[in-house]
């Protein structure tokens, strides 16, 4: 018999990709047998859920039977994964606002002490939920969401391995044992410019200490009462994420600051990522009918639709584009009135397709994680318009790997966004760097979807593998700084000085009184 084994996969708010070279794993060897494989983002927003679609569609292809709890009502066009909406409507992605978690960021621990309580009220009264919670034991992997998504944590309580993905997050790589230095590892809301200042360094410690704490900590409180209502004995939270083995992570070295990891750390990042295909018909000739101008390509993916585009921003963007010579493709699910004759609005964009072209000069982009690294992949400079979450992180990385420019929100004109695609268009180091980053995004031993596959695969056939866990997580906070051996150092000094000063304030006194009785 097989012994059960449950991963999550958590992820950080950012996303995966790369798909690669041709075929879905194509050089790994057949799996053992088909396994099932149980995927849990019940609180998910679309561009997360397209993370976990990808690492999904590989797994599918490699004949495992793949089942998904999602918060969308969408349909897997692969045979081998079965889709299950739960229709709660506490936590609706559309619904969420970028920018109005950017004017105020207690927007996020709102839907945390809101929205996900709520929703851990109701998610085990949903039928089809608890037909599958009394099924978890039939699955030989959970898959969970790092990220909003411990209201799921009922399910990892079989002999458990949890998996993570998506960027590096420093708590919950803490939790697994591997606390990234706060030195040199920028936390995820806070970008500083390497090396960091002592000032950025003070600040970085605290971000640290106050993400770990609030975040991870204090802001689950609420979810974990209202579960430990419903299933007596529940373990703590930390307990719960402390059993997973291994963290799928929607980064690479290439795209941001290179880290120590543990073997049970992987990065995926890029997964997504795939040569561009042909275009259809009637948007191949519009772009190339641009000429030797190009075009420049607008999207602000698909957390920010057009609707929270506020007004003020959306007029200086259009008159600007009125004034430049290229023409741009919109990509935006609202009908927008006014549009300049340049300008072609679209509800939907093969936005790979669109940035391998090369008529496409400039991506202005949210700088959302998939779109930076599509954006790389496919060497297309970006002015990177970064709105909330780690988007500000990702656009400082645009701007130090040298594809492209960063602008805020409430800084831009008319001027300066003209004067920033002019400079992005007309100064060639932009697309010179954009191909250099590509080149080391694509130059790897593995495909991140191959390993993606491997360790998951890895992860059930040596049982939860828990080889992969760092003895770090058995030891105590005071263990594993040392702060015990340090202190009983500081102690065996201390001791040394106090006996060498004594016997040396004897022999001193013995040496004046020798030297008074010879004057005597
Ligand atoms: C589904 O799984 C079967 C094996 O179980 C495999 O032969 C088939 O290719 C898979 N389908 C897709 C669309 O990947
Ligand atoms: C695959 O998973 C679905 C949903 O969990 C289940 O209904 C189906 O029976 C499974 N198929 C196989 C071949 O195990
Ligand atoms: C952690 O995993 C072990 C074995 O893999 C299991 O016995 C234990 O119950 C799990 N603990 C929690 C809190 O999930």
């Amino acid at each position: 018999m097989t012994p059960r084994v449950g991963v999550s996969l958590w992820a950080w708010a950012a996303c995966v990709g790369w798909a690669l070279l041709s075929v879905a794993a194509a050089d790994l060897p057949p799996p053992e047998r088909q396994y099932s494989i149980l995927f849990l983002l019940p609180m998910s927003s679309t561009s997360h859920r397209n993370i976990f679609m990808s690492v999904a569609e590989a797994l599918a292809e490699r004949g495992h039977n793949v089942t998904m709890l999602v918060n969308h009502a969408v349909e897997s066009r692969n045979e081998n994964i079965t889709v299950v909406f739960h229709g709660l409507d506490d936590f609706r992605p559309e619904k969420v606002s970028m920018f109005r978690i950017r004017g105020d960021v207690r927007e996020v621990s709102r839907i945390y002490s809101e929205k996900l309580v709520a929703a851990s009220k109701k998610l085990y009264k949903v039928p089809k939920v608890r037909k599958l919670y009394e099924r978890r034991k039939d699955f030989d992997l959970i898959i969970v969401f790092h990220m909003m998504n411990e209201v799921v944590y009922p399910f990892v309580l079989v002999p458990s391995h949890h998996v993570t993905t998506l960027g590096v997050d420093f708590v919950q790589s803490a939790t697994l044992g591997n606390v990234l230095n706060p030195a040199y590892a920028s936390n995820f809301i806070l970008h500083f410019p390497h090396p960091l200042s002592f000032m950025h360094r003070c600040l970085n410690l605290l971000m640290h200490i106050a993400t770990a704490c609030y975040w991870k900590r204090w802001s689950v409180t609420d979810i974990h009462r209202e579960i430990s209502a419903q299933f007596p004995g529940f373990p703590s939270m930390l307990e719960i994420e402390r059993n997973q083995s291994l963290t799928l992570m929607n980064s690479h070295f290439s795209l941001d600051t290179p880290l120590p990891l543990l073997p049970g750390q992987v990065e995926i990042g890029g997964m997504h990522c795939r040569p561009g295909k042909p275009l259809p018909q009637e948007l191949e000739s519009w772009i190339s009918g641009a000429g030797a101008a190009g075009v420049v390509y607008f999207s602000l993916g698909s957390t920010n639709q057009g609707t929270v585009l506020p007004r003020q921003y959306r007029d200086i963007l259009l008159q600007a584009f009125r004034r430049i010579s290229q023409r741009v493709l919109w990509k935006n699910v609202e009908e927008v009135d006014d549009v300049p004759e340049n300008v072609l609005v679209m509800k939907w964009v093969p936005q790979q397709d669109v940035l391998a072209h090369p008529n496409v000069k400039v991506f202005v982009s949210h700088a959302g994680l998939l779109s930076t690294q599509e954006a790389a992949y496919h060497a297309t400079p970006v002015l990177a318009l970064p709105i909330a979450a780690d988007q500000p992180r990702n656009a400082d990385q645009i701007k130090k790997s040298g594809f492209g420019l960063a602008l805020e929100w409430e800084e831009i004109t008319v001027d300066l966004v003209l004067e920033t695609l002019r400079e992005l268009i007309d100064n060639p180091r932009y697309r010179r760097s954009a191909a250099e980053v590509s080149r080391a995004m694509r130059d790897q031993l593995t495909s991140p979807k191959d390993r993606a596959v491997f360790w998951t695969e890895y992860v059930i056939r040596h049982r939860g593998a828990p080889r992969l866990r760092s003895p770090a997580v058995e030891l105590s906070w005071v263990e594993f700084l040392m702060l015990d051996v340090l202190a009983a150092l500081l102690l065996v000094v201390c001791v040394a000085f106090v006996l060498l000063s004594c016997v040396a304030r004897l022999v001193w006194r013995a040496v004046c009184a020798r030297s008074k009785d010879k004057e005597d």
